[in-house]
C-alpha cells in the first residue's frame, strides 16, 4: 500500500488535531500517532487555555505577563501576535463543540494562575484538555481528507540524505513509519510534514507527561538537520501529588488561583515572592526545591482547605477524585506536593507561521520553539500556542503546497538487514531508568557545570550502549524511544552548560546572577559533527 497525502502530520495532541481540520478544507491529510489517537499530553491537561477575555483585562496586560514570566527572552513579536489572537481561537473551539464552564450569566468562566495578573484561563472543570482532546478527534475522525493511523510511530524524517541526492540544501519529503503491530516499516510521503510529536517530559525520572512525550520529533528534526533552540528550559511544575503510586500525578495551578496556599512542614508558607503561591512556575519551583533541601523533608504541602468542599467537588472533580483515592481528603487535608518535569520550553526553531529550517518541514505545538515562552512558560500558555501556530501554518502550508513536491521515487525500502529481534529488553529498561535518574539527578531545578559534566559522561556511555544496540536489532517503539531520549538527553546538557548564567527555569548555582550583556538570545543547536551520535 502506498502512503502518500499532500501533508502528513506528526502527532494526534491539539497541535496537530487542529493543523490537520485546517489544512483538510484545501488539501489530503494522513496522520499518523504512536498510540491510540486521544494519548498525548493534551488529553491530560488540567488547567485550561489563556486568553483575554474580560472587560477587567487587556491584551497589553496578558502580553506583558508572559514577558515578565519569560524572564528577558521572549520574543515580544510573537507574544503580540499569540495573544491578540487568542479570543479567535477560543470561539473557534467553542465553535467546534468544546464546553468551556461558564458563570451565572452564561460568560465563559475565567480562572487564574500563576503568573497571570488577571483571570483569564477557560477551562473544563479541570479535565480541559480531555474535552478539547475529545473534540478534536472526533471531528479528524469523520473527516474524509483525513486519515488517522493509530499505532504508527515516527523513526525519522526523510530527506536529501535517504535519497542520496548530494549536499544542497536539506527538504523533508515525508517520513519513515513504523507499524507497532506488524513491525513494518512504510514510507509516508507528503509535500509537507508537521511535526506535532508534543513534549519531552519522560527524560526525566518524576514527570507530569504521559509515556508518549520522549522527545521524538525533537530527535528526528535535529539528526535531520533542523535547527534547535532553548533545550536548556525544562520547566517544573511546583505541584504533583507525592504518592508512592501516584506517578507524578499533576495537582493544577487552578486550585492555587482558586485560593490554595503552599506550606512547609510547620504550616507556614514560604514564598517570599510577592505573588507567594501565584508566582511564575520557576520561582515557585525553585522555591520549593530549596526548601525540601533546607529542611530536609520529602514534600512540601498545598493547602485547599480554605475552599468549600462543595466548591472543590464541582470545579476541581478530578484533582478531589484521584486524591480521594489515595486517602486525601484535599477538603479537609493538606495535599502532599514535590515538583516534577512538565513543559519543555525550548524545541525545534519555527517561524510565526511554523517552517521550520528544512523546506518542507514544520512543527508546531510543544515540540516547537517560537519564541513565545522565553526562559520560562507561563500556565495555560501551551495550549494557546499550539492552537494560534496551527492555524497560522495552515495558512502558510497552502502558499508552500505550491513549491513542494511528493517524491514518488528514489526514497529506498527501509533496510533492517543484519538486524535481529531484541532479546536483552531487560537491558534497555535498565538504560532508561538510569538515564532518566542521571538528569533526575545533575540537570534538574538547580545546576552547575560539576553536575552537567557528570550527567554528560553518563549520558554519553549510556548513548553509545543504546545506539549500538540500536544499529543491531529491529526497531520497536520503546527501542526508538529510548534513542530519542538519550538524544534529548545529550542535546539539553548541551544547552544547559553553554548558558553561564540563571535565568528563568535555568539555574546553575556556579552562574546564580542573570546575564543580561551576555546572554539576552536564544540557545540555538545545529547538527554537528557528534549528531551523527544521535
Ligand atoms: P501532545 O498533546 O503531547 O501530542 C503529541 C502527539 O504526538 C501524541 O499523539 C503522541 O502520541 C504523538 N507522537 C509523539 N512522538 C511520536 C512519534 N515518534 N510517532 C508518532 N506519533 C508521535 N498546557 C496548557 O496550556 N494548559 C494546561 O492546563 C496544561 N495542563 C497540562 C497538564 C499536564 C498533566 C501536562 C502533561 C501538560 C499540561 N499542559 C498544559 C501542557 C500542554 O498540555 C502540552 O504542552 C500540549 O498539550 C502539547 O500539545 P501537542 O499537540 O504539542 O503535543
Ligand atoms: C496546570 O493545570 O497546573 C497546568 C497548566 C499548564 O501547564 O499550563
Amino acid at each position: 500500500m502506498k502512503h502518500e497525502a499532500d501533508v502528513l502530520v506528526i502527532g494526534s495532541g491539539i497541535a496537530g488535531l487542529s493543523f490537520a481540520l485546517k489544512v483538510a478544507e484545501w488539501g489530503t491529510v494522513n496522520i499518523v500517532t504512536k498510540k491510540e489517537g486521544w494519548e498525548s499530553s493534551t488529553n491530560y491537561a488540567q488547567g485550561g487555555i489563556a486568553s483575554v477575555l474580560s472587560r477587567e483585562d487587556s491584551f497589553e496586560q496578558h502580553l506583558r505577563d508572559t514577558i515578565a514570566g519569560g524572564d528577558g527572552l521572549c520574543h515580544p513579536e510573537v507574544v503580540e501576535q499569540v495573544v491578540r489572537e487568542a479570543p479567535e481561537r477560543i470561539t473557534e473551539l467553542v465553535n467546534w463543540g468544546v464546553e468551556f464552564d461558564r458563570d451565572a450569566e452564561d460568560r465563559l468562566a475565567l480562572g487564574r494562575e500563576g503568573g497571570h495578573s488577571r483571570n483569564r484561563i477557560v477551562h473544563v472543570k479541570d479535565l480541559t484538555g480531555r474535552e478539547v482532546e475529545r473534540v478534536l478527534l472526533a471531528l479528524v475522525v469523520a473527516h474524509p481528507q483525513i486519515q488517522l493511523y493509530t499505532d504508527h510511530t515516527a523513526i525519522d524524517l526523510i530527506t536529501e540524505h535517504h535519497l542520496d541526492l548530494g549536499t544542497g540544501t536539506t527538504h523533508c519529503y515525508g517520513a519513515y513509519i513504523l507499524e507497532n503491530s506488524t513491525g513494518q516499516v512504510h514510507r509516508f510521503r507528503a509535500r509537507l510534514t508537521m511535526l506535532a510529536t508534543g513534549g519531552a517530559g519522560q527524560v526525566y525520572l518524576h514527570t507530569t507527561n504521559p509515556e508518549i512525550a520522549t522527545g521524538d520529533g525533537v530527535a528526528m528534526a535535529y539528526r535531520a538537520g533542523a535547527t534547535l533552540g532553548n533545550l536548556e528550559f525544562m520547566q517544573f511544575h511546583p505541584t504533583t501529588l507525592y504518592h508512592p503510586m501516584a506517578a507524578s500525578f499533576l495537582i493544577t495551578e487552578a486550585l492555587r488561583g482558586e485560593g490554595a496556599v503552599l506550606r512547609n512542614k510547620e504550616g507556614a508558607e514560604f514564598i517570599t515572592h510577592p505573588q507567594r503561591s501565584l508566582a511564575p512556575r520557576d520561582i515557585v519551583a525553585r522555591a520549593i526545591d530549596g526548601e525540601m533541601k533546607r529542611t530536609g523533608v520529602a514534600h512540601l504541602f498545598l493547602d485547599a482547605t480554605g475552599i468549600s468542599r462543595e466548591k472543590l467537588e464541582q470545579r476541581f472533580p478530578h484533582v478531589y477524585q484521584q486524591c480521594a483515592r489515595f486517602g486525601i481528603d484535599i477538603s479537609h487535608d493538606p495535599i502532599p506536593v514535590v515538583p516534577a518535569a512538565h513543559y519543555m520550553c525550548g524545541g525545534v526553531i519555527t517561524d510565526l507561521q511554523g517552517r521550520t529550517s528544512l523546506p518542507g518541514l514544520y512543527a508546531c505545538g510543544e515540540v516547537a520553539h517560537t519564541g513565545l515562552h522565553g526562559a520560562n512558560r507561563l500556565a495555560s500558555n501551551s495550549l494557546l500556542e499550539a492552537l494560534v501556530l496551527a492555524h497560522n501554518a495552515s495558512l502558510s502550508a497552502r502558499e508552500d503546497m505550491v513549491s513542494l513536491t511528493v517524491i514518488d521515487d528514489g526514497i529506498p525500502v527501509w533496510d533492517d538487514s543484519g538486524t535481529c529481534a531484541g532479546e536483552e529488553w531487560i537491558l534497555i529498561q535498565h538504560n532508561l531508568h538510569e538515564l532518566q535518574t542521571v538528569m533526575w539527578d545533575y540537570v534538574g531545578i538547580v545546576r552547575s557545570r560539576l553536575r552537567l559534566e557528570r550527567a554528560q559522561r553518563r549520558i554519553n556511555m549510556l548513548g553509545m550502549e543504546i545506539r549500538d544496540y540500536y544499529r543491531k536489532t529491529k526497531v520497536s517503539t520503546q527501542l526508538l524511544e529510548l534513542r530519542n531520549l538519550a538524544a534529548i538527553a545529550h542535546l539539553i546538557i548541551k544547552a544547559a552548560m553553554q548558558r553561564t548564567e540563571s535565568r528563568g527555569l535555568h539555574y546553575r548555582h556556579d552562574y546564580p546572577e542573570r546575564n543580561d550583556r551576555q546572554w539576552q538570545h536564544d540557545t540555538v543547536l545545529q547538527r554537528d559533527s557528534d549528531s551523527s551520535q544521535l
